[in-house]
This record gives structure tokens, sequence and C-alpha cells, in this order.
């Protein structure tokens, strides 16, 4: 089976090639950074209109590289939600008319269950597996028992953890995109244990985050010091906030991991995904963790963390081989939860508050 995916919901535009022996044929990103960066970050329209102009051409691209043509491929798979409506329109939008014209099935993939399903498609973990998903609108532990079948342990109860990587590289003044600059600016720390930053939710029952706390403390160094903040600050502070991140995590997944051993005793990997997981000092921390617990830690190779398409293919794969695909009438989702069971975190606000599904 081989399946054209496409990728929308945010400000990278993507098309793939992916087939059901977990081969990559073709894999083109194209990121929007120089036409979001003089804003600070990612303007919904903007990135709609860049999505309909770049979309065609980069299926273009992908076909090409694969050598294949659209007689070769056997369904095409968009991400359909959550993400910025605008662009999640045009992706559906383009992979319907594909399938429409060429007599192809569709599959709307949940943008979350891409990132969720990606250390199949690079290492073929098996189900269950705990999931760490950390991306710019999420952070969420999840229990993965099944392609749709999720169990959330724990969430953020304000900001999503990529969120506050680049809340704080903005705070930092290193600018945009933020998660990227900051771990560039971390490695560059002299004295990288100079400040002390409180460790949000650690120790506390249950599995939830927050990185409200963190920002505010961040902020209040900043203050102290004065802007524009001289490099060394600016290194020694990206430390910090990263090594305390990592701190936080390693503490809510070790709770997690005691939840997932009692729900699943026959044991399963840690898995961590999301363009968060492409921080190189948050993947040594999971590691050691899983060292310690005895459990397989399995990472994505970097450029399959952050947005792509083959995630999006590979979960239409999926999908697919479940006999799952969706109508042409399909309507794009901006929410998407992976588990809708899973009751809203203590102290997180409701609809239209800011706070992403
Ligand atoms: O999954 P993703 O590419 O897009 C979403 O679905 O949100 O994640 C983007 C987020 C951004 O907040 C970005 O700053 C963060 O992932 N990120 C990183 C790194 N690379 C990307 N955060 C920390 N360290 C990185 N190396
Ligand atoms: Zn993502």
């Amino acid at each position: 089976m081989i399946v054209l995916g496409i990728e929308t919901s945010c400000d990278e535009t993507a098309a793939a090639i992916v087939t059901d022996a977990r081969e990559i044929r073709a894999d083109v990103v194209l990121s929007q950074l120089d036409d979001h960066t003089p804003y600070g970050g990612v303007v919904p329209e903007i990135a709609a209109r860049a999505h309909l102009e770049h979309l065609d051409g980069l299926i273009r691209r992908a076909m090409a590289e694969s050598g294949l043509g659209f007689a070769d491929i056997d369904a095409v798979a968009a991400t359909g939600g959550p993400g910025l409506i605008g662009g999640v329109i045009v992706g559906v939008m383009t992979a319907k008319a594909i399938a429409a014209a060429r007599g192809l099935p569709f599959v709307a993939v949940n943008h979350l269950e891409g990132h969720a399903l990606t250390a199949r498609l690079t290492d073929d973990v098996p189900f269950p597996y705990l999931l760490l998903l950390v991306s710019g609108g999420h952070c969420q532990l999840l229990v993965v028992e099944g392609v749709g079948q999720y169990r959330r342990l724990g969430t953020t109860i304000d900001d999503a953890v990529g969120e506050a990587f680049d809340k704080t590289a903005k705070l930092l003044g290193l600018g945009y995109p933020g998660g990227p600059l900051l771990e560039k600016a971390a490695a560059l720390a002299t004295n990288p244990g100079r400040f002390d930053l409180p460790r949000p939710m650690v120790g506390r029952p249950g599995c939830d985050f927050s990185f409200s706390g963190l920002k505010t403390a961040v902020r209040r160094h900043v203050e102290e010091l004065g802007t524009p903040l001289s490099a060394e600050d600016q290194a020694d502070l990206a430390a910090a906030f990263q090594t305390t991140v990592a701190e936080v995590m390693a503490d809510r997944c070790a709770r997690a991991m005691r939840q997932f051993k009692e729900m699943h005793p026959q044991g399963g990997a840690l898995v961590v995904a999301g363009g968060v997981a492409a921080n190189k000092t948050l993947r040594a921390r999971l590691q050691k963790l899983a060292d310690r617990e005895g459990m397989p830690f399995v990472a994505p190779p970097l450029r399959l963390c952050t947005d792509n398409a083959a995630m999006i293919a590979w979960a239409g794969i999926e999908r697919l081989r479940l006999g799952q695909t969706d109508p042409l009438d399909f309507a794009p989702r901006p929410r998407w939860p992976l588990d809708p069971s899973a009751k809203p975190a203590i102290g997180k606000a409701g609809v239209g508050s800011g706070v992403k599904a």
C-alpha cells in the first residue's frame, strides 16, 4: 500500500509518500518561518494563504522525489485537525480533490495521532506504549492502546510546553521559533547552574503539567538583570529553563510509568513525540529515566518530531489497514482531542480561553 500524506495544520506545508512496509519514499517540508518571523509568531491568515500557494508544488515535488505517479498511489491522507482551520481546509480540500479525481480512498488524520504513531513508522513499536506528546499546542501523557485508542493520564493546566519554550525564548530576546533557538542558546551556557528556577508540579500526585509559574520566574530574572540581556545571561537562563523543563517532564513521566505498569503489567515502551521531542536535553533525561525504570525508550529522528507529512501518511496507513476511511464531506476540525472521554484538567480554562484542545 502506498499513501500520499498532506500536512497543513500550522506553519509547515508538507507532503510525503509512505508505504505500508514502513518506507518513506518522499518527505518534503516547506517551513513558512520567513513569512511569520516579522510578527514573532504564526499568523493564521498568512499561514492559510501560504499553504494554498505552495501545497500543489510540494505534492509535485514529493511525487518526483519518489519516482511514482498518481497511478501508483492507493490512498490520500490529510491532516483533518486539530490546527489552524484555514490551513487544515487547504490540505483537506486538496486531498479530497485528488481522491475524487483518481477514485481513491480519503483519510482525515488527527494531527496528534500522526505524532502519536510516528514511533511505529520509525521503530515498529508494538501497542501498548506510554506516550509523552509535547508540541506547540499540546503537552500530554497518554497510554496508546491501539489506533484511535488513547487514554489520557495527564495534560497541562496552562501552557503547552512548546508554547512555554516559545514564550521564554521571546522573554530572553532570542526570537522565533523559540524552541530550537533556546536550545542553541543553552548550549553556550558558561554557568548552567547559576539560576535556580521553580519546578512546577514536581512531587505532586497525578500526571498533569504546569508551565506558567516557570515562565513568570524567568521573567522576574530578566527584569532584575535588565534588557537587553547579555549573551551570557541569555545562555545561562536558557540552560536553567531547559534543565527545569526536563526535570519536570521526568517527574511526571515517572508517575505515568507507574500507572502504565498497573494498567499493562506486561510492559511497553516510553515514547516521546511532537516538536519539543527534538530537544536533546529532554531526550537524554527521558532516556535516563527509562533506563532506571527498565522501560525501552523510543524517540523518533529529529526531523520526524517536528511537523511533517510522513507521519500523516503513516497514520493514514494504520487506519486503512483497519478499513477506516472518511467520506468526501468530512468537515475539518479546529479541535480534536485524542481521548474525548478525558475530563478537563483542574485549573484549565474552557473553550475560547486560548488554551488549545
Ligand atoms: O509538533 P510541532 O512541530 O508543531 C505543533 O504541532 O505544535 O511543535 C512545534 C513546537 C514549537 O513550540 C517549537 O518551539 C518546539 O516544538 N520545538 C522545540 C524544539 N524544536 C521545536 N522545543 C524545544 N527544543 C527544540 N529543539
Ligand atoms: Zn505537531
